[in-house]
């Protein structure tokens, strides 16, 4: 499979819409953006910069890591831990329309995992990316504590899953390191909590007032930080000894990576601009 991404794309990572290879809308392409920031959070730590990404895809947000690793002039690694299986549970595929049957069907053949390992070949040089083929869970046992300077969440967002994911993350994050994920749209305590509760089985949910949310992440979130820094649904914390601190991270230096689609860049660039967040 992944010969034929290479002659379909040979010169530059790949990532069609069929596949629903670019995981987020374009309103959250600024969560790459404050992807860089994570990585110049760290960027003074001795010996290589170690990022753990749990749900990788086709690779987009691991190509952002890589590239940011490369502009603070940094070797690291980035290890992706990822089924690339079946994405949504049996129960909610059953009704799934759209880019959810898409999602599924782009694991049929291997498809999606064909195309991660296309994309990464593309990867900044500073950057060496390993993978392991399988759920968190399963994985995590078997890393050791306190190895990773970041740690970024962003595969299952049922809410078991994410809890679990949570707590190996807090374990496997050296101290002064980052722990970070996507796709909190809404922490609890700005949204009614019992909508939250009754929807954790879903993937997304929409409340009654129209706003949308990974109800499993937003209550696993909370539980497991209480509040968070949250920046346009890319939330991060810091490993301070025992404790979990919010990070400024509008103070950090950030960039726009260069695999984003032009449109996408001009759309994160005006929001930036508009923001008043960055000089
Ligand atoms: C939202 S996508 C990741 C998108 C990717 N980070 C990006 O921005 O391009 C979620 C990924 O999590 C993976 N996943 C699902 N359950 C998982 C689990 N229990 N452990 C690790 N990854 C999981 C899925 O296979 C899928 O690739």
């Amino acid at each position: 499979m992944r010969e034929v991404f290479r002659r379909l794309s040979p010169d530059a990572p790949y990532f069609p819409d069929q596949l629903v290879s670019i995981q987020s809308g374009p309103d959250s392409m600024i969560r790459h953006v404050w992807q860089t920031g994570a990585v110049c959070l760290v960027k003074d730590a001795p010996g290589p910069i170690r990022i753990l990404e749990v749900g990788s895809w086709a690779g987009h947000s691991v190509l952002t890591w890589a590239e940011a690793l490369g502009k603070f002039e940094r070797h690291g690694t980035i290890l992706c831990v990822d089924p690339w299986g079946r994405y949504l549970a049996a129960e909610e595929l059953k009704a799934a329309t759209g880019a959810y049957r898409a999602m599924d069907a782009a694991t049929d053949l291997d498809l999606i995992y064909g195309l991660f390992l296309h994309n990464i070949r593309f990867a900044d040089k500073q950057a060496r990316i390993d993978h392991i083929r399988g759920r968190f869970d399963e994985v995590a046992p078997y890393l050791a504590d306190a190895q990773f300077d970041i740690v970024y969440i962003d595969g299952s967002h049922y809410y078991e899953d994410v809890t679990h994911d949570i707590l190996a993350a807090k374990r496997l994050v050296r101290d002064g390191g980052i722990v970070c994920g996507d796709d909190l749209e809404h922490q609890l305590a700005d949204v009614d909590a019992a909508f939250v509760r009754a929807n954790i089985a879903k993937d997304y949910a929409v409340d009654p007032k129209g706003r949308g949310m990974h109800p499993g992440v937003t209550l696993a979130v909370a539980e497991a930080f209480g509040r968070v820094a949250d920046y346009s649904g890319f939330w991060i914390m810091r490993r301070e000894g025992d404790a979990f601190r919010e990070v400024p991270l509008h103070q950090a230096q950030v960039f726009i990576p260069s695999h984003l689609r032009e449109q996408d860049k001009h759309a994160v660039y005006a929001w930036m601009k508009q923001s008043g967040l960055f000089g």
